[in-house]
Order: structure tokens, then sequence, then C-alpha cells
């Protein structure tokens, strides 16, 4: 999410700045802005909403920005609104630092109420103008200059994060720390450059520092300096980087969706914590849902294409389960065009990663026009269906490249988990000791996701035998009928082999004459009270001839008697396996993809963001 790049040296920054956030706009393109010190003076600061090329052109002639010593950003809004107010950079009122981030600051809010406390006021809504301030407030207070001051609030902020700063008392020079999020610092001769990501600098120099966690570094023209958090000095060594350009883009990944799919324990760890704290408290204010607003719901209606569509239909089984308020999924595509009433009291949750997909824009209008609330699940802030809709959940996915969609399908996921938790606790469904107990589990899934992913060979090994399949078939019960949707998409998309999903009991009624010597059928069993009879429709397959793999939670282990190959996810509450059986087979497609040699990234005839009916 967001890119960064510094530089200090010999040449104008100006033009070198442009040119690294260019190369990192995939990160984020809502807005950008560059700041540019020349000597003692004060910095230039331009920034825009909207791409760089909307940068460049309210800069101008680029020669107009003089001076040697800059930071630049492009942004993937997270807190605020893209606009040009709350692009980057930010500043403390009296311009005495200035800085870009990246990341979050998860209690920027509690900042801001001590800042303000202390005269401060606060002109956007990023989270960034917090830290900046705080900063600029210890600078003041001790007067123990800028490393002090960033590490005295590096110890008072929480989250990941990478800051860039300069002071006005040290013309010349840029700050830098992090934790989390990721930032190199390259050298070329006496130039230092920094970047939250290699190919903004690779232009210039293959040799880079990488600062660590709760490090900092201080950069001028012919010296780099790394610090501790105690602000002790330390002794870094330069890497040289041997990845070409493009390849560096997807960070060292040879496909964005393999980066994407390995982002998700990160990206579903940062949705979770947007909406919860350290008690494993569950707060939607920043949805706009209030408690009556809860209360009142008679039912539910979940909208959405695609993988979204097949989110709703996880989150129809947990919201039903947890809550007992009936729910309807439904296609956007469907629904918009159907003459179906709407009861009054129905909350329309509307699905999407980009929040432009045209058909469900257009349900969530006809919901509106039917006078019931809308709750938009949405990854991409001030979208058209974040804006139109009463309430908004902003899953923290940060920017997906590859078509085909993994970490905002995830996040979409326990979006929905978190919903219904709190749903039932709110309407005495569950207990507020039960509701904490589910938000603690959703807390372990980022690591059991990272569990899975550290297995990924095996898949690989297994997927390279399936590569020339002319069919595959999904089969799963309630849940796991969901999670075989999202499956069969993902191997037919990624790699155009014929799949479907198909709900097991539903086999026996048609489908299974299709079933003969060797084809592969993948059962899903993560649902206790319906895998015997999973199972059951395992075995008829293979009693057809079928190649069977099953993918189960660790501990069935009678799944190694029945299926041919066998895939354990770790145990977790049975409304969350989606959240780990996915996983698996986002990389069956991946890998079925890659040794078809499909272009996994962009597959033919479709596309990531669908503003078209
Ligand atoms: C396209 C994408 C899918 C996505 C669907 C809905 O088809 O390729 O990955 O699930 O659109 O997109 P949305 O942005 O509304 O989630």
């Amino acid at each position: 999410m967001c890119g960064i790049v510094g530089y200090v040296g010999k040449d104008q920054a100006a033009p070198i700045l442009l040119e690294g956030l260019t190369k990192l706009e995939y990160r984020g393109y809502d807005s950008a802005g560059i700041a540019v010190r020349d000597g003692k003076n004060a910095p230039v600061t331009v920034k825009e909403k909207g791409r760089i090329a909307d940068l460049k052109d309210k800069i101008g002639p680029v020669e107009s920005i003089v001076g040697t010593c800059g930071i630049g950003h492009t942004r993937w809004a997270t807190h605020g609104a893209p606009s040009e107010t709350n692009a980057h950079p930010h500043h403390s009122d009296d311009d005495a630092v200035i800085g870009v981030h990246n990341g979050i600051i998860e209690n920027y809010e509690e900042i801001r109420d001590k800042l303000k406390r202390n005269g401060y006021r606060f002109y956007s809504q990023t989270d960034t103008e917090c830290i900046i301030k705080l900063v600029d407030y210890y600078y003041k207070k001790y007067g123990e200059g800028p490393l002090r001051a960033i590490s005295r609030a590096i110890l008072r902020v929480r989250g990941s994060y990478a800051l860039c700063l300069m002071f006005a008392d040290y013309p010349g020079e840029i700050f830098c720390a992090r934790n989390g999020s990721p930032m190199i610092i390259g050298k070329n001769g006496k130039d230092a450059f920094i970047a939250s990501d290699v190919p903004a600098i690779l232009n210039h120099t293959r040799k880079v520092y990488y600062i660590d966690n709760m490090e900092m570094a201080r950069l001028k023209e012919g010296s780099i300096e790394f610090y501790n958090i105690d602000c002790e000095p330390l002794v870094k060594t330069l890497t040289e980087i041997t990845w070409d350009a493009e390849a560096a883009e997807r960070g060292g990944f040879e496909h964005f969706m393999m980066k994407e799919i390995h982002e998700q324990p990160k990206a579903v760890e940062d949705t979770i914590h947007s909406v919860t704290d350290d008690k494993d408290k569950i707060d939607l204010s920043s949805t706009g849902l209030t408690a009556e607003d809860i209360k009142a719901i008679d039912n539910i209606l979940i909208i959405g294409c695609g993988s979204a569509y097949h989110v709703g239909m996880v989150a129809q089984y947990v919201f039903e389960d947890m809550t007992g308020i009936p729910v309807r999924v439904e296609v956007a595509s469907e629904f918009r065009y159907r003459r179906s009433p709407i009861a009054p009291n129905t909350l329309a949750i509307i699905i999407s990663q980009s929040g432009e997909t045209a058909d469900s824009l257009e349900a969530l209008r006809k919901c509106k026009a039917a006078g019931v609330k809308t709750l938009a699940i949405v990854n991409v802030i001030g979208s058209s269906i974040a804006r139109e809709a009463d309430y908004v959940f902003y899953t923290l996915a940060g920017p997906e490249i590859a078509v085909a969609t993994t970490k905002a399908y995830s996040t979409q996921l326990v979006a929905n988990d978190l919903l219904a938790i709190e749903f039932a606790r709110v309407r005495g469904n569950l207990t507020k000791k039960q509701a904490a107990a589910l938000v603690k589990e959703l807390k372990t899934l980022p690591d059991k996701i990272q569990r899975i992913l550290d297995d990924k060979e095996r898949i690989q090994w297994f997927a390279s035998k399936f590569a020339n399949a002319n069919d595959i078939f999904f089969i799963g019960r309630g849940l796991d009928f969901a999670t075989c949707m999202e499956g069969s998409l993902k191997m037919k998309e990624t790699s155009y082999v014929h799949s479907e999903a198909y709900a097991a009991g539903e086999l026996k009624h048609g489908t299974i004459s299709l079933i003969e010597d060797g084809i592969l059928v993948i059962g899903v069993c993560t649902q206790s009270e319906v895998i015997e009879k999973t199972i059951s429709n395992m075995v008829e397959v293979k009693s057809r001839g079928g190649y069977l793999m099953g993918l189960t939670t660790a501990g069935n282990y009678n799944m190694e008697d029945i299926a041919n190959f066998c895939v354990f996810i770790p145990k977790t509450d049975e409304h969350f396996t989606t959240s780990l059986a996915v996983i698996p087979l986002q990389l069956m497609g991946y890998y079925v993809s890659l040794a078809r040699g499909v272009d996994v990234d962009k597959p033919r005839n479709l596309a990531k963001s669908v503003t078209v009916e």
C-alpha cells in the first residue's frame, strides 16, 4: 500500500522523485505528492489527487522545482478519502517537520487526541498527519534532535509503517524509520536514495541497505548512517540487487498473483485489526453502523459479482448460523433486473473489491431506491460503491494487481465474519465472552494461512501432474460448497481448465455421468456435521474412476484412506475454515496455470474491474 521515494545528493531531486513514483504507481494511485528543499529554503510541496501524470501536469516544467533533497509519495487511501488535502507529504503546523508515510498507525486517534490537548490542529483525516505532528511534538518538547524525536514517536505508535522525514533545522538531510512496512536505502557514490520498493530506484543504483524494524537512518550527500531505537549507531552492509526491474515490482515473486497470495496473512491481519482492539472487542463505528441499526435488521441481502459473490455465499452460512437472521445472496447482474420484493428492514450488503463493478453499483442503487439501508464491503477508498452506500466497511488488502482476486477475497471473508460476530453479540445471540473468543480465533488465521503457504511446494508438485487435465470438479457441502465455488473459479480463470463446483449431494442428479477414469475431483471436507456425507460422495466418484484430492482439517486422517492426495489445513472454528481451505485452491489454480504457460496475472478475456454490464 502506497509508495515512498526519497533522494539527497548532487542532482536535482524532483525528476528523480517523479520517476521513482511512476515506478511505484502500481502500489497506490489515488493521489501523489513531493516536497523538495533547496538548501536552507523552506520545502516546495506539490500534491495532487489522481495519478502521477496528474501531479506532473500540476508541476509543469520539472525544472521549476529546484533542490537536491526531497521526498515523494503515491497514495492508496486508508484513512481519509483520496484528495489533495489527504495526499502526502504532510507537515507540522509551522513546517518544522514534513514527511511521508506508508502503512497504518493503529492508535492514531488516541495520538491525535493527545496532540489536540497540546494545542495541535489537524487539516487532514490521515493517520500520517498524526505521526508527523507527534514527531514535531517530541522534537520541540525535548529539544534532543530529530533521531530522538523519531524514536520517541516510534515507541508511542502502534502499527506497521515506514516514515521518511525532513526537518526545517536540518537542510540537506532526510531521516527515515520503519516498522513492518518495507523501506530500503540505495547508494550511488555520494547520492542516497530511499524507496519503499526496489523498482523506484533501480535506474540509479543496485546497491542497497535494508533497514530492519525499529531502526532509523539519517541521509545527507555523501553520508548514510543507521541507528537503533536507542539512537546507537549500527553498521550495515551494502547488498547488490540482481532482479530485473519488472520482477522487482513484483517483490521477487514471479507473478503478482503469487505475491498477492503471500500478502494474505498481512491483509487479513490488517483488516481484522481495523475494527478490533487488544481485548478482542469489535468496534464497527468506522463503518457508521450503530447498535440500533443492527437491532433493526430483519433480513440480510448480500450482493456481489464473481469472487465477491462467493464471499456472499460464505457469509450467508456464517450470518444465519451466528445471528439467526435470514440471508439471501444474489449475483448482482441477475438481481438488478429481477422484480423481486425487498422486505423493509433489510440490510443490503454489497461486496466489491474495486467498488466500481457496474452491476454491483446498480444493485446498490436498486436497494437504495427500495428504501433499505446499504452496507458496502469495499477495498478502494472513495470508490463509487463506497460513496453511495449508507455504511462502509473498508477491507485493507491494498492494491490488487492480478486479475484473479486472492487477498481481497480473503479480507472480504474476515470482514463478513467480524460483522456476523458483532451482529450476533448486539442482538444477544452471543455473549460478550463468546464474541471475544471468536475474534481471538479470527486473529489466529494470518499465522495459519502462513503455515499453509509454507508448504506450497507440495501443492505445486500435485498441480503439475494435472496440467493437462480437461475437467476438474470441486465438491463440498455447506461452507465447503462455497469454498469449492471460489476454488473452481480460480482454476478456470487462471488456467483455462474447465472446472465445476458442485454441492456434493447434487452430483448424483446428473453431473456424476461426466466422471470417468482419471478425472480429478477435489473434495473439500472441513465441516464436521456433513463430512461423512461428502466422503460418501467422494467414494461414489472414486468407484467410477475419479482421482481424488481430499482437502480437510488436520486430524481427519481417515481421508488418507479415501483420497489419492490429501491436503490438511490447520484447525480453526468451523465458521472460518474457508479462509484456510481456499489457500491451497488458489495455489492449485496458480500452479496449473503456470504449468500450462498461461499469463496468470492477465488471463485472456478478463478485466480486473468490470465497469460495464
Ligand atoms: C472481475 C474480477 C473478479 C472479481 C469481480 C468482481 O470479474 O476479475 O476477481 O471478483 O470482477 O469485482 P469487484 O471489484 O466488484 O469485487
